[in-house]
């Protein structure tokens, strides 16, 4: 089956050369899917003909390619709603909450892990999600980790081992025993069922030193680094992910010159999490900054029980909009192609030929909205590989 998606107001393609700026803006558009994939996409009155099957009529609405969310922490079981009250009547988030949903998630059966990543999934999905990335993180034992990892690859590709989250309350007080089991056994199990490898690099969970042996642990057995860095404190974490060659610095929330200097210098993305900062109340990552760099910068949900529980991408835009000085425009891209840069994917992230047609139909005139109307439902439709995937109607 081939599909004209026709009469769209506005069509982000995030290809430059297929329209104005850098979402590649095509008014009065139309798009043409076929086997999975972008066959066309262009103005109307250009659509080669009889080049569809099936015809959609977008009655003049914004279409956006489906957002890529490049991190997540979607394997855990509980939730951390009183910690999150407590903090919104003063008390200071710290890593070690990190130790209530371990406890939590190595109680849970694997049913509940499943259940959980399905149900968040799906939200997702209903927001305009496509492509999620998700982390371990929550097991912090071997078999508990390589559990999580299992659960995560069931639901998809993008799977990162955390083991380096926070270190277990078994290994109080003996971090390093706990980074020798990470670089040993631990990631010699955990390795054939990720693609990635973070650490939390940050006050309360790992110095650099201690990251720096676990990524390059990682390494060694195949696994592609990023890390979470400097989120709680300045730190070390973002210089020696652009050192590593990360594929991404997740966070960065203080920074240096020295920081964005090597960013701007590398291939390392900036992934930026405004909901992390918003639901720990802190203060909001300089995208402006590192924008004005050079810098590339993705935005993503980090949807987790304890510092972000929220999986919404147009959420993420509104805050990055308002808060953190990014324009509609960059914040649409950084949810986008951003995730899919940060994620060192090329098949996702845009709606040029060649791409995975994951599209997203917005109830709305143009991606400005995303920010311009916040907290409002504005998904309509998502197709993923072509399928249609979830409709509000
Ligand atoms: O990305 N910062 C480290 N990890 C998560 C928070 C995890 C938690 O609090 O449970 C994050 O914000
Ligand atoms: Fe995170």
């Amino acid at each position: 089956m081939s599909l004209l998606i026709d009469d769209v107001g506005e069509l982000v393609t995030n290809d430059h050369t297929l329209g104005d700026g850098p979402l590649g803006v095509i008014c009065d558009a139309a798009l043409v899917v076929d086997a999975g994939r972008v066959l066309w996409a262009g103005p109307r009155r250009s659509v080669p003909e009889g080049a569809a099957t099936e015809r959609y009529d977008a009655a003049g609405r914004c279409v956006i390619p489906g957002f890529v969310d490049s991190h997540g922490h979607l394997v855990f079981a509980g939730d951390r709603a009183a910690e999150f009250a407590a903090r919104m009547s003063g008390r200071p988030y710290a890593a070690g909450g990190i130790r209530t949903t371990v406890a939590a998630t190595r109680a849970a059966d694997d049913a509940a892990l499943d259940a959980g990543v399905v149900r968040l999934a799906a939200e997702s999905l209903r927001s305009g999600t496509t492509t999620f990335e998700t982390k371990s993180g929550y097991g912090l034992t071997t078999a508990d980790e390589a559990r999580s990892l299992r659960v995560a690859g069931r639901h998809t590709d993008e799977v990162t081992f955390l083991g380096a989250h926070v270190v277990p309350p078994e290994y109080a007080g003996r971090p390093d025993d706990y980074v020798d089991l990470l670089c040993g056994e631990m990631l010699d199990a955990c390795a054939p069922l990720a693609r990635w490898v973070d650490v939390f690099c940050d006050r309360g969970a790992f110095d650099g030193d201690q990251a720096r042996a676990v990524l390059q642990a990682g390494m060694a057995r195949g696994l592609a680094p990023r890390v979470h860095a400097n989120q709680l404190q300045h730190g070390p974490g973002i210089q020696l992910a652009v050192e590593l060659g990360a594929a991404s610095a997740d966070h960065v929330t203080h920074v240096s010159g020295a920081d964005i200097d090597a960013l701007a210098s590398g291939t390392t993305v900036a992934t930026l999490l405004p909901a992390a900062e918003f639901s720990t109340r802190a203060v909001y990552p300089d995208a402006r900054a590192l924008l004005d760099a050079g810098v590339t910068v993705a935005l993503a949900a980090d949807c987790n029980p304890g510092s972000s529980y929220t999986t919404s991408l147009p959420f993420c835009i509104a805050v990055a909009v308002r808060e953190m000085g990014m324009t509609p425009s960059e914040a649409v891209w950084s949810a986008t192609a951003g995730g899919a840069r940060a994620l060192r994917r090329t098949d996702v992230g845009r709606l040029s030929p060649g791409a995975r047609a994951d599209v997203v139909l917005l109830d709305a005139p143009s991606h400005v909205h995303l920010a311009y109307r916040p907290g409002v439902p504005l998904v309509s439709r998502v197709w993923r590989g072509g399928d249609l995937a979830w409709s509000a109607q």
